[in-house]
């Protein structure tokens, strides 16, 4: 089985000269929950955003699943929750999910299917006619999640998911994220909230700088770093990636 991502000698520079991501290498197996974490401006994004197509790589190789990136095989594979949330403003709820699905060829009896499935999931039925700059902001998180998962990816990409949202959304979004992980769906989250990391992954890379700095599960980090929570590896490996 190929690796679920398998990125090499990423390199982004941005068109104003700015430096990014440098020579960056990240192999993630099929069936695993991974976190990428790493401070404001790490290249977290940059990384994702050249992994969805949705910008372009300096230099650098990147396959999904086997399959070059930019091949539709591997666009249909992969879901992505944006961090900046970006719903069209003239969409209501279920219309977001049923266009989603049609950009990615879903029948429209599959896509209305899956559209009530998601809605039921995140609660989000009593909205199915309200238009996105009606929803509270944890709402259009939700739709933001629901819509990535329309198309029922092998690989999904979750950009800051629970950025915002409250407690019980919270652990809510963490009991769905892993029992989809649970039936073979390869995740890949970025977070700031360390326990959220600790709690969901089996993997981690901590990455400053657009370079990694390590990748290991939790127990390998903190022996790794000789500590004994995850937050105080974090920043040990990101003080030593500012000597570095
Ligand atoms: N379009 C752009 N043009 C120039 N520089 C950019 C652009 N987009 C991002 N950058 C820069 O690239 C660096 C990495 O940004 P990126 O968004 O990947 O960080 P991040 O790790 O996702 O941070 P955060 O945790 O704040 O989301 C930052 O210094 C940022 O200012
Ligand atoms: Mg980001």
């Amino acid at each position: 089985m190929p690796s679920a991502l398998r990125i090499r000698g990423l390199t982004k520079r941005y068109d104003d000269g700015f430096l990014a991501v440098e020579d960056f290498d990240l192999e993630i197996e099929a069936g695993s929950f991974f976190g990428l974490l790493g401070p404001n401006g790490a290249g977290k994004t940059t990384i994702i955003s050249a992994v969805c197509n949705l910008i372009r790589v300096t230099a650098g190789e990147i396959d999904i699943f086997g399959e070059p990136h930019d091949a539709l095989a591997a666009r249909r594979i992969v879901g992505l929750a944006e961090q900046d949330v970006n719903l069209d403003r003239f969409l209501d709820v279920e219309e977001t999910l049923l266009y989603h699905g049609g950009y990615f060829g879903m029948t429209r009896a599959a896509a209305r299917r899956r559209a009530a499935a998601m809605m039921d999931v995140f609660d989000l039925h009593a909205k199915a006619g309200v238009r996105a700059p009606k929803l509270s902001g944890g709402m259009r998180r939700r739709l933001l999640l629901a819509r990535a998962l329309m198309h029922e990816p092998r690989l999904v990409i979750l950009d800051e998911p629970t950025a915002g949202v409250d407690f019980e959304l919270r652990l809510e979004l963490w009991r769905y994220i892993r029992r989809l992980h649970d039936a073979g769906t390869t995740i890949l989250l970025t977070t700031h909230y360390l326990e959220e990391a600790d709690e969901l992954c089996q993997e981690i890379a901590l990455i400053r700088g657009g370079r990694l700095l390590a990748r290991d599960s939790v127990g390998g980090l903190l022996s790794a770093y000789g500590v004994h929570s995850l937050s105080d590896a974090y920043v040990q490996a990101m003080g030593e990636g500012v000597e570095g």
